[in-house]
């Protein structure tokens, strides 16, 4: 079976359409000493990767011809390094392709565990992020208001039900009445907010009279400046992703309420990057898993089939199509 690549076309300068990408067949590559061939199963969609687009982040930014980035959860077919055998399980940098060969020194073998699709959402990069940003990073105890923008989605969705897991008060921000309905109902939200309808400012204000104790950052733009007029004193900002800035040419100003409001209210803001707690990974998916089997965490995957329909399925997630974690299934 021959490879099947998505390249970037060209860098997008406003909003990213399919016209920025190409597909195209390759030979299937050989691996080379110390390295194994990867046929990927799941690929995982990733807001960040529209942020790759405008230049360097935590990783190189991507230019035109570039193999589009992504990580996949994926399976080894031939194996030339003692440390993966052929059907080991990986997550891997395989980029959008079919067929990779990768090294196999920085790849870890993954538990079979099913259904395999959760390696992805609640036990890999949003399940795990949600976790170590609400915790470590956003410190939550019983009894706070903690908001969360981007609640109907991959690490939004988790971060809520963790927050009400630890006996938080929990509001959700999103798009849209369908998403705002379904983050009180499915996943348990004390309430919703929308941030396409109404004053934002005002609905957090009435939502959370008292201030929000703990704000977990997905979106960036005009939902963190809202959030930073409505913080309590001692308050917390959990920086985990900017979604907002991410679909355009260049990021626009920064929000307001910097450094007023954070010197005002003494208010803490921290960034932070899953990577910071790798070694911690093991505790957090025994915890996880825990709250999965026992019914008080629920997980909302979006699978959608065909490798040709990435481009498509990427576009669609920054336009907010998705609700939880969105993937494609390639196999
Ligand atoms: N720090 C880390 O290590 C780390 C790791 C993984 C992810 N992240 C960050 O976590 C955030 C969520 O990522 P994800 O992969 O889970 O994506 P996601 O939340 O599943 O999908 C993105 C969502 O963002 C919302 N959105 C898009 N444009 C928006 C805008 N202009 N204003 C407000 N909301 C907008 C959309 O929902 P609506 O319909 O509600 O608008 C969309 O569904 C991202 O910022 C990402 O960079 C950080």
């Amino acid at each position: 079976m021959s490879n099947r690549q998505i390249f970037l076309a060209d860098i997008p300068q406003g909003k990213l359409g399919h016209e920025h990408f190409v597909i195209r067949e390759a030979d299937r590559p050989c691996p080379a000493e110390g390295e194994v061939l990867l046929r990927t199963l799941y690929i995982s969609l990733d807001a960040a990767s529209r942020a790759w687009m405008q230049g360097a982040t935590y990783r190189a930014g991507l230019k035109v011809g570039d193999l589009m980035a992504g990580m996949a959860l994926a399976e080894v077919v031939e194996s030339r390094s003692s440390q993966l055998a052929v059907g080991d399980l990986v997550f891997a940098e395989t980029g959008w392709q079919i067929f990779a060969a990768v090294p196999a020194g920085n790849l870890v073998k993954l538990p079979r565990i099913e259904p395999l699709t959760h390696l992805i959402s609640v036990y890999g990069v949003p399940g795990l992020t949600a976790y170590f940003g609400s915790l470590e990073c956003g410190r939550l105890k019983a009894g706070q208001t903690v908001v969360i923008s981007a609640a109907a989605g991959a690490v939004g969705s988790i971060a809520g039900q963790i927050a009400r897991i630890k006996g938080c008060r929990t509001v959700g921000i999103a798009g849209g009445a369908v998403k705002c309905d379904l983050i009180t109902r499915k996943f348990g939200f004390d309430a919703s907010i929308d941030y396409k309808a109404g004053n934002i400012v005002d609905n957090l204000r009435a939502e959370c009279p008292d201030g929000i104790d703990v704000y977990f950052d997905n979106t960036g733009g005009d939902i963190l400046e809202a959030c930073l007029f409505n913080m309590a004193r001692y308050g917390r900002i959990v920086c985990c992703g900017a979604v907002s800035q991410y679909d355009r040419s260049a990021s626009g100003a920064g929000p307001q309420g910097v450094p007023g409001m954070v010197i005002i209210r003494s208010l803490t803001l921290q960034g932070f990057l899953l990577s910071d707690f790798l070694d911690q990974q093991e505790r957090a998916i025994a915890d996880l898993k825990g709250w999965v089997d026992s019914g008080q965490l629920t997980v909302r995957e979006e699978v959608i089939d065909g490798f040709d329909r990435l481009p498509a399925a990427l576009v669609g997630l920054l336009e907010g199509e998705n609700i939880g974690k969105r993937m494609v299934r390639v196999a």
